[in-house]
């Protein structure tokens, strides 16, 4: 951790509870989030894992109405769908809490009005369309209308699903109010600007000169964002779902979503630690770091450090390692056409089979640029990978243990030149390890855990004690003995990616606690330490399996169509 840090607030992007979680979330943040979580607590140090709902914002408000139920209720639903599957994952948040909740918006409200007294924002009036009969200002999202550049006659007032082009309301053509289709009118309306202009020229030096470490992705899309030059941005909104403005004249105003989401950071860090919550946002000695995906960069980047900045009280960011996308089969993964793998779904069709997805979401993240899952892929990391070495070499030593010592663990006896070789090969991964873990390289982190299983597979089809111990005892002794103290290895280095596996590992080998540090160590589990029997860590996955989800993708979308 070093001399500057004393304690680590892990933050992961507050999903939005107007639908379930899929595999592109959970690749792209919360793994990631996890791992660096998991790995930081296997080192016994002090971390904070934040993790929540965002339950504001227009499209929460518009699937409410669509259904006829109210969005408090939209919210429940999915609230409690997501909460679910990060458990069932084994996403560690030390706190899952909502946006909904009493102290958020106290929270949010008392930001707001800290820098409205402050003088930090700036008021502007501007025309904007309203609905008559429903008598409110309406989101860019409730108004449709042709698209005047592909002719879509259903084009919305921030976009045009056909052609892709971004719009603002007033380039729609024949604009209809999707609340009442009534024609809307357009009408002042006044609102609050957090002044980023006014901000660029810190964010410049703190970003573009003091944080080059940040990864490329990440520095890229900030780079571009301070050279066109940053303008002013709303932070309230007229809707009725959401935050009140806590100011006098805001009736039927609430902050924008995205100034109080990640609000939600620090009201769950108050929920979670009421009484010594400041030293997670106010002690310099706190590395803050917020884990997203990639169209989350400019509001973690700039616009909440820039609210952080103005209130002036809080550390900002050391680090936003921000992930790109996961496509699905070639193809964007999409909630509104229902092309995903909801991550509810993929245990309910393969049951206990969490580490085997965490594990095929980081081989292949997209940390540094979108990547694709395919079934196939996945099939193949779990057959080739997960069952041909890793549960392989576990099994083989557990059963060799059982076959030649009765369960217990053999003594060691005289290293070998090449007993020496591989242990030095397999004290590297150590040191490695920790390197991409400290830099966020998961991908790279995991593959190195996975070397140390080869490595362990290679020792026993070079060693070949099965062989030995029709001659030499005490040989096969030694050669067991380095094979079970690799695979309490195994048990470490996996935990912070496949902690199912790793307790399960722990479970076979009865060591119910091991740390980061005896990583590297060979003397992990004493002589005449009992075992449990062996039990296989994985199983072959079929191609028919994969091919009822490849024809469940390709039935999905011919429903749509
Ligand atoms: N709900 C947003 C999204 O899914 C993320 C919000 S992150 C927070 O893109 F910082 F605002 F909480
Ligand atoms: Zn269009």
């Amino acid at each position: 951790m070093g001399e500057r840090f004393k304690r680590t607030l892990i933050t992961s992007a507050l999903p939005y509870a107007n639908g379930p979680v899929h595999i592109g979330h959970l690749a792209g943040v919360y793994v990631p989030a996890d791992i660096y979580a998991r790995y930081l607590r296997l080192k016994g140090e002090e971390i904070l894992f934040i993790g929540g709902s965002d339950e504001h914002g227009v499209p929460i408000a518009l699937k409410a109405k669509a259904e006829g139920i109210t969005p408090q209720e939209v919210v429940d639903r999915y609230h409690a769908i997501i909460k679910k599957s990060f458990e069932d994952f084994g996403i560690t948040f030390d706190i899952y809490s909502r946006t909904s909740s009493e102290i958020h918006h106290k929270t949010a409200a008392d930001f707001f009005r800290k820098l409205y007294d402050k003088g930090e924002f700036i008021e502007k009036t501007s025309e904007q369309y309203y609905d008559e009969e429903a008598k409110q200002f309406l989101a860019d999202r409730y108004i449709t209308g042709k698209c005047p550049h592909c002719g879509n006659e259903r084009a919305y007032g921030d976009q045009c699903e056909a052609c892709g082009t971004s719009l603002s309301p007033l380039e729609l053509i024949e604009p209809k109010s999707a609340i009442s289709g009534s024609i809307p009118v357009l009408k002042e309306t006044k609102h609050w600007y957090l002044p980023l202009d006014k901000h660029e020229a810190w964010l410049k030096k703190w970003i573009l000169e003091d944080h080059k470490e940040w990864k490329s992705n990440v520095y890229g899309q900030c780079k571009s964002w301070l050279d066109m030059g940053l303008q002013p941005r709303a932070v309230s909104r007229d809707l009725d779902w959401g935050i009140s403005v806590p100011v006098e004249g805001a009736e039927g105003k609430v902050l924008y979503v995205w100034f109080d989401a990640p609000i939600g950071y620090i009201s769950n860090t108050i929920e979670h630690s009421p009484n010594d919550w400041e030293k997670w946002w106010k002690d310099e000695k706190t590395k803050l770091v917020h884990f997203i995906g990639k169209d989350n960069i400019v509001f973690h980047c700039i616009v909440f450090p820039s609210m952080l900045k103005a209130d002036g009280s809080y550390i900002l960011p050391d680090n936003v390692p921000a992930n790109e996308f996961l496509n699905l089969e070639g193809d964007k993964i999409s909630t509104s056409r229902n092309r995903a793998v909801w991550l509810h779904e993929y245990l309910e069709e393969f049951p206990g089979k969490q580490d085997v997805l965490r594990y095929v979401l980081t081989v292949n993240a997209p940390e540094t640029k979108d990547s694709d899952f395919t079934w196939k892929d996945f099939q193949a990391h779990n057959n080739n990978e997960l069952v041909a070495v890793l549960g392989n070499f576990v099994n083989r030593v557990l059963v060799l243990t059982h076959k030649y010592f009765e369960g217990k663990v053999p003594a060691c006896g005289e290293w070998t030149d090449y007993d020496k070789q591989t242990l030095e090969e397999f004290l590297q991964v150590k040191s490695e390890m920790e390197n991409d873990l400290e830099h966020y390289r998961f991908r790279d982190a995991l593959k190195e855990a996975m070397n140390l299983a080869r490595i362990g597979n290679k020792y026993l089809a070079d060693t070949e004690p099965w062989k030995v111990a029709k001659t030499d005892m005490v040989r096969t002794a030694t050669l067991l003995n380095i094979g079970l103290q690799i695979t309490a290895n195994l048990a470490i280095a996996f935990e912070p990616f496949l902690p199912f596996t790793s307790a399960e590992i722990r479970r076979l080998i009865r060591k119910e606690h091991l740390n980061w540090e005896k990583l590297g160590r060979v003397d992990i589990l004493e002589a005449e330490h009992l075992i449990d029997h062996p039990k296989l860590l994985f199983e072959k996955i079929d191609d028919e399996v994969i091919e009822k989800q490849i024809q469940k993708l390709q039935d999905a979308k011919k429903i749509m169509n």
